[in-house]
């Protein structure tokens, strides 16, 4: 026969004594002790399950709901999957109640006969249905509730049967079965193991929203993480401007992808979907790649090159460092023999994009030189290399991964300085190696320069 003896476990720090105690020892919070029952192994029952060997194990492919947005199916790795429990976390105000609701808006959609429940804890159901105006969403099969106690939300989704699940937010969930403030970790430890228990049980697809703390965990501790099959975190990316899906951990694809996008007058604005416009003679203008994890961004950069005939020359610069186009520029005067002090220099990256990274040196330059000598770059050239002080151009490393999503978009020729040109010698990209700036002249702009 078993024997349960009773321990007594701080609610605030876990920490558990065979006694009540008024004091925790651990954290010294008051009146934090509580009786738990301490269950003894029973290891004398005869018909335990057996496993199964590894090679008999039959396995069901899992179906996935796409989220309708091909930058957040991307970092899900195809979809949610049935039946699974998703965290999606970040700070306060960077649009998770935003992509949730457009996410919403589109299983609704593609799953017309599907229930999706909303629930809501932060924001009453009418701030939510301003929102869904904003955002054009307007599906029947679409139920808010603004609640937060975990009991009446399990009752209702026992009634409704929804297909999915929308929790906004863990912290604002209470359970009764717990003590804590709402928030607290052993609430938000209770309140996921018991929607992920219901996501199991009745075969819901749940999503969970989640404050990062201030020490940038998700959901404070780390608990939940191990609970839930997939962590997604979003991020207001270093290079201001867009915003990030990254996976944490992913139990179903690969945790190195990463979703863009950008918050708009009208919801999040996935940054895959830049459309190459196709106009000739568009001087001033090129276009590179920058990477973002695992993801390539092509980006177009715009300059525009004027004679000041009063003053020096102003340079203002969009989305890109201007102390590095200060120095870009005075590479072109001292290598190139081109004198702009004379020239308003203004640079900007399209679609609203900002980055710091060095790969679009040469592009920036090819752009600028482009408006001086009013020669358009034609437009199936992708051009990327970091450029040196002394006006060389450096190797461009990961030139697969900056290549991988080009696809498609009508790129014919790269102009860069990689090493090994094997890494894509199958694809129809034709390479021109570029080891200095007079090369970049010789290629792009002949006869233009005595060099
Ligand atoms: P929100 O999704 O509420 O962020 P979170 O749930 O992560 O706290 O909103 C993020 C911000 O985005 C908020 O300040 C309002 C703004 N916003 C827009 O700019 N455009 C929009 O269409 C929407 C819905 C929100
Ligand atoms: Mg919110």
């Amino acid at each position: 026969m078993t024997k349960n003896k009773i321990k007594y476990v701080c609610v605030e720090c876990k920490h558990s004594t065979p006694q009540w105690l008024g004091k925790c020892p651990s954290c010294n919070s008051w009146n934090t002790f509580h009786e738990e029952l301490k269950k003894k192994l029973n290891t004398t029952k005869s018909n335990t399950k057996k496993p199964t060997p590894l090679g008999k194990i039959t396995s069901v492919e899992e179906k996935r709901y796409s989220t309708g947005l091909i930058e957040f199916d991307r970092v899900l790795g195809g979809g949610f999957v049935k039946d699974s429990l998703t965290l999606i976390g970040g700070d306060p105000g960077i649009g998770k109640s935003t992509l949730l609701l457009q996410t919403c808006g589109n299983l609704a959609r593609l799953n017309s006969k599907d229930k999706i429940l909303y629930v809501t804890g932060e924001e009453s159901e009418s701030q939510i249905f301003l929102r869904s105006k904003r955002l054009n969403i307007n599906e029947k099969n679409i139920l808010v509730l603004n609640e937060t106690s975990l009991d009446e939300i399990t009752l209702s989704i026992k009634e409704l049967k929804p297909a999915f699940l929308i929790l906004d937010s863990i912290q604002t969930t209470i359970s009764n079965e717990v003590n804590g403030s709402a928030g607290s970790l052993t609430q938000i430890k209770e309140t996921t193991f018991e929607i992920m228990n219901l996501s199991k049980g009745l075969g819901v697809t749940s999503i969970i929203i989640g404050h990062v703390t201030k020490d940038g965990s998700l959901a404070g501790p780390k608990i939940l993480e191990h609970m839930v099959d997939t962590v997604i975190s979003f991020e207001q990316d270093k290079c201001e401007g867009y915003r990030v899906l990254r996976s944490i951990k992913n139990r179903f694809g690969s945790n190195s992808e990463v979703g863009i996008f950008q918050m708009s007058s009208t919801g999040l604005k996935e940054i895959n979907m830049i459309k190459r416009t196709t106009t000739n003679n568009k001087f001033g203008s090129a276009w590179t790649t920058v990477l973002e994890g695992n993801r390539s961004l092509i980006i177009e950069i715009q300059s525009l090159v004027n004679e000041n005939k009063t003053s020096y020359g102003k340079r203002i610069c969009q989305g890109v460092d201007q102390t590095r186009v200060n120095i870009l520029i005075a590479i072109i005067e001292k290598y190139l023999g081109i004198s702009l002090s004379n020239f308003d220099i203004f640079i900007n990256i399209t679609e609203g994009i900002s980055t710091k990274s060095s790969s679009i040196d040469l592009c920036i330059i090819a752009s600028i030189l482009s408006s001086y000598f009013l020669k358009p770059v034609d437009e199936k050239l992708l051009i990327i290399g970091e450029v040196g002080l002394t006006g060389s151009i450096a190797i461009t490393p990961n030139i697969e991964k900056r290549l991988s999503h080009i696809k498609g978009q009508g790129f014919t020729e790269l102009i860069s300085n990689i090493r090994n040109k094997k890494a894509f010698s199958s694809s129809e990209i034709k390479y021109c190696k570029v080891e200095n700036l007079k090369d970049l002249i010789e290629f792009q702009f002949p006869k233009k320069l005595a060099v």
